[in-house]
């Protein structure tokens, strides 16, 4: 049974009075016997201080994408170390947006991917058709392509660690959610491919998140499919209220 798990990704959102009122508010409300694990992931001016606002809480602090060298001149960007040095536990890796925006490919995100396990981070690996390829009848192939690209290199015992996000484009932030069947098949597809990579044990272990438009209203329903072990939130990571609605549908799960 895998323990599921719930990731708020704040994106560009929030100042830090706000990110810190947010942490106050979530770690209020948050049970002792939720069974989920919570992660959230702000931007990044706000990683040091919000990972000690969740000392002695459930709630883990990942960084929201990372470069792969450990220093270097790479004006503005932020390594592993870094990121390592203040208690940061996870980074999400090949966001769409990151993909779209600033120019990261597979082989980028495979270095990314790489580097993250090699300091000791837990990359939250991000792939997802768009809708051109969603009609296309493209998904298969290019989800796994994706994740095949994403896990080159990567030896077993740091793969059964990881967390794929199976985010269909066309269902960020636009309120279009994947049905649970149709999110459920292309995880149990993305399964079927870390089978074949790795073996029916490390892929057994692999958590696979969904994310698109998850609220507290369609939750349930996603978590309740065989291969969707969790969620991966924008918008309604926002709110302290309804992200702990999120939590605690993962921990009835
Ligand atoms: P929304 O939940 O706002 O659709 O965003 C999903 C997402 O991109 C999380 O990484």
């Amino acid at each position: 049974m895998r323990k599921p798990i719930i990731a708020g990704n704040w994106k560009m959102y929030k100042t830090m009075d706000e990110a810190i009122s947010f942490m106050d508010a979530l770690t209020g409300k948050l049970k002792e016997s939720d069974q989920a694990d919570t992660v959230i992931c702000p931007p990044a001016p706000y990683l040091a201080t919000l990972v000690e606002k969740a000392k002695g809480s459930t709630v883990r602090i990942g960084a929201q994408t990372m470069h792969e060298e450990v220093e270097g001149a790479f004006t503005g960007e932020i390594s592993p170390t870094m990121l390592k040095s203040i208690g940061v536990e996870f980074v999400v890796l090949g966001h769409s947006e990151r993909r779209q925006y600033y120019n990261e490919t597979d082989e980028s995100v495979n270095l990314k991917v790489k580097s993250a396990f090699e300091h000791k981070l837990t990359p939250i690996v991000c792939v997802g058709e768009t809708l051109e390829q969603r009609e296309g009848n493209e998904t298969s192939a290019v989800v796994s392509d994706q994740v095949k690209k994403a896990f080159a290199g990567v030896n077993e015992t740091d793969a059964s660690s990881s967390i794929v996000a199976y985010e269909p484009v066309w269902a960020i932030g636009t309120g279009r959610t994947a049905t649970a069947e149709d999110a459920n098949e292309v995880c149990a597809q993305i399964r079927t491919v870390l089978t074949d990579l790795y073996s029916e044990t490390v892929a057994q272990a692999i958590r696979i998140q969904y994310g698109g438009s998850v609220k507290p209203g369609n939750i349930e329903e996603l978590l309740s499919m065989s291969d969707i072990d969790g969620a991966l939130v924008g918008g309604a990571s926002l709110d302290p209220e309804s992200f702990a609605a999120l939590v605690e549908a993962g921990s009835n799960v």
